[in-house]
């Protein structure tokens, strides 16, 4: 922050320096140039200005307070001055263009000191004025407090900056009330109501589960609202939605609440199957043995619900590098849900090739297509994410998301190896059984344990960019536009053109913090005459 005032005192600039406080140096960014239009101003109005304008804009105070001593010339008796300012801050009063050369130097003096630590300052600038006025001050110590007074703003500023990404980090990783809301009421309507408990899907149609002339969906979640979007949507956007089945996992606690929902809304002619992970028998500690270590791990825990900005040196840390962290601790990112997509192969023993979805994506085109792609094979049908121009979502490669100052990731990996996207995945599981990439990919997890998770931080795309390296197929961008939760600026063509548009990122579009203009794409999907939907008041402004 650098001040500046023209020789006349007609005006005054404010600048941000970026390399020292030399005045007239190059790389100075002008932020505001204000004109002084001293003279056309009675007394009275600048003292109000300078109430008013404090509390806004404390650049603004500087000027007027300047452009009042300035203003002696007009004041005509001493009292007029003494009673705002004080002798000490004027000095000596007969000579008014010197008193205004003085506090310029003064000030410049100032700017370029460090400000002493433990000053005591006024609360606002209002208060400064208030014990200015009150004569506690001289010209010095005025600067200094209104130079540490600035420093503050802007370091407020700044740290407002990391509060409202730790408040959206809040407010993305909670559940919003209407989606908790429907969770309860479909769960207690399972134990209430014969229709919400009935076989799904029913007897007769068990057989397709594991027929693989259908088009067969995966999709893991804990959230009913969100789910049901993702099935609505493949199925209204399928050509041959009799051919669909969708398997949905869930965990214990939101079963009988997901069974409710699709029992008592079937997608037919699609068929769906739900799941609770404690009903997979394949699913024991013994074949996945990592996830209870990694669920357990002490300094996990720690990781997660310590306080985020604790520990983070906020003037060492980029808001880029701090929302990355953020999204690091999303709790999501421990939960056996979300890993469980490495465990494919096994729990669905019968299938050779699936889609697995996010639930946060929204199907726009049928996908039937998919399944025709020639992997050559490899296991994972993936887009690429490093080749757009967008540096948040499209610009990532392993460098992104592996520590490549830690020896083994350097030893085994490429930092310029293009990264791609979970999400939509066209998995060929019977090419995946032949891999050993869950042995990996458990392998792997257990180096980041031993080297206290300094290889990446928590997800589940990291240790899968190790275990896929080499098993993916790159599939057309079209299919999959990412980043839809992470930045406003999203090109609307885009997404009407995009096969499965996800909305990766905080910003949920069932979350109040989802953007406005992107949620409509996922709100029509949302049954808003279902009773459920309409008695939790889900999205209701
Ligand atoms: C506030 O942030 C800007 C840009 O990020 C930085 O240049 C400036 O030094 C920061 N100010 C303080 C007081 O931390
Ligand atoms: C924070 O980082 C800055 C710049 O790297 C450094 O000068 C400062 O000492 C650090 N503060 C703490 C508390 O570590
Ligand atoms: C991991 O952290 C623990 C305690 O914080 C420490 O004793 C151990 O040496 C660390 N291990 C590695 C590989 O850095
Ligand atoms: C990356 O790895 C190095 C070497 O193990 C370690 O010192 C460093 O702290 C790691 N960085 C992060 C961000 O964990
Ligand atoms: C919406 O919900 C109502 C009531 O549950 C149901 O009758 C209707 O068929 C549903 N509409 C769609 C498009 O699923």
């Amino acid at each position: 922050m650098h001040l500046h005032f023209s020789p006349s005192m007609r005006s005054i600039t404010i600048s941000s320096s970026c390399n020292g406080s030399n005045n007239n140096g190059n790389g100075f960014v002008d932020l505001m140039k204000i004109k002084v239009a001293a003279r056309h101003m009675s007394y009275r109005t600048f003292f109000h200005t300078i109430l008013i304008l404090a509390f806004l804009l404390p650049f603004v105070f500087i000027l007027t307070a300047v452009v009042t001593l300035e203003g002696v010339n007009k004041c005509s008796s001493f009292d007029c001055l003494g009673r705002r300012f004080g002798p000490r801050l004027l000095g000596r009063v007969d000579d008014s263009g010197r008193m205004v050369r003085d506090f310029y130097k003064i000030l410049d003096e100032v700017n370029s000191m460090e400000v002493p630590d433990g000053l005591k300052l006024p609360d606002s600038f209002g208060q400064l004025i208030s014990e200015m006025n009150n004569n506690q001050y001289d010209a010095r110590t005025f600067a200094i407090m209104l130079r540490a007074m600035m420093d503050k703003f802007e370091r407020d500023i700044n740290e407002s900056k990391f509060s409202e990404l730790m408040n959206k980090h809040f407010a993305a990783s909670s559940i919003p009330k209407g989606i908790h809301c429907l969770s309860l009421r479909l769960t207690d309507e399972y134990s209430s109501n014969a229709n919400a408990r009935k076989q799904l899907p029913s007897p007769e149609c068990l057989p397709l589960l594991s027929d693989n002339s259908y088009y067969h969906f995966i999709l893991s979640t804990d959230n009913i609202l969100a789910a049901s979007v993702v099935v609505t949507s493949t199925i209204q956007s399928s050509l041959k939605p009799e051919k669909i089945v969708f398997h949905i996992i869930t965990d214990k606690k939101t079963y009988a609440g997901m069974h409710s929902w699709f029992a008592l809304n079937p997608a037919s002619p699609a068929i769906i199957e739900v799941k609770g992970i404690h009903q997979f028998d394949w699913l024991t500690r013994e074949n996945v043995p990592v996830l209870e270590v990694v669920e357990n791990h002490n300094g996990i825990r720690d990781y997660y619900h310590g306080n985020p900005v604790s520990g983070t040196n906020l003037s060492a840390t980029t808001l880029r590098d701090f929302a990355s962290k953020l999204q690091a601790r999303s709790p999501k990112y421990i939960s056996l849900l979300n890993h469980i997509r490495i465990y494919l192969p096994e729990l669905f023993p019968n299938l050779d090739k699936v889609v697995f979805l996010d639930d946060d994506v929204v199907i726009q085109r049928d996908l039937s297509p998919l399944w025709e792609i020639d992997l050559e094979g490899h296991v994972n049908g993936a887009v690429e994410t490093c080749k757009g121009e967008d540096a948040w979502v499209m610009s990532k490669r392993f460098r992104n998301y592996l520590n490549f100052s830690h020896p083994l990731i350097a030893k085994h990996l490429d930092p310029e190896e293009c990264a791609w996207a979970y999400g939509m995945n066209i998995f060929d599981l019977h090419a995946w059984r032949k891999t050993d990439i869950r042995e990996t990919y458990h392998f792997w997890l257990k180096e980041n344990l031993k080297s206290n998770m300094t290889m990446w931080k928590l997800g589940t795309l990291p240790p899968a960019l190790i275990a896929f390296k080499g098993h993916v197929h790159h599939i057309d961008p079209s299919w999959h536009l990412l980043g839809l939760g992470y930045q406003i600026k999203t090109s609307i063509d885009d997404v009407e053109k995009a096969a499965v548009i996800h909305y990766n990122g905080q910003s949920k579009p069932w979350l109040p913090i989802g953007f406005e203009h992107l949620r409509p794409y996922w709100a029509k999907y949302v049954n808003y005459s279902n009773d459920f939907v309409r008695n939790c008041h889900i999205l209701e402004p």
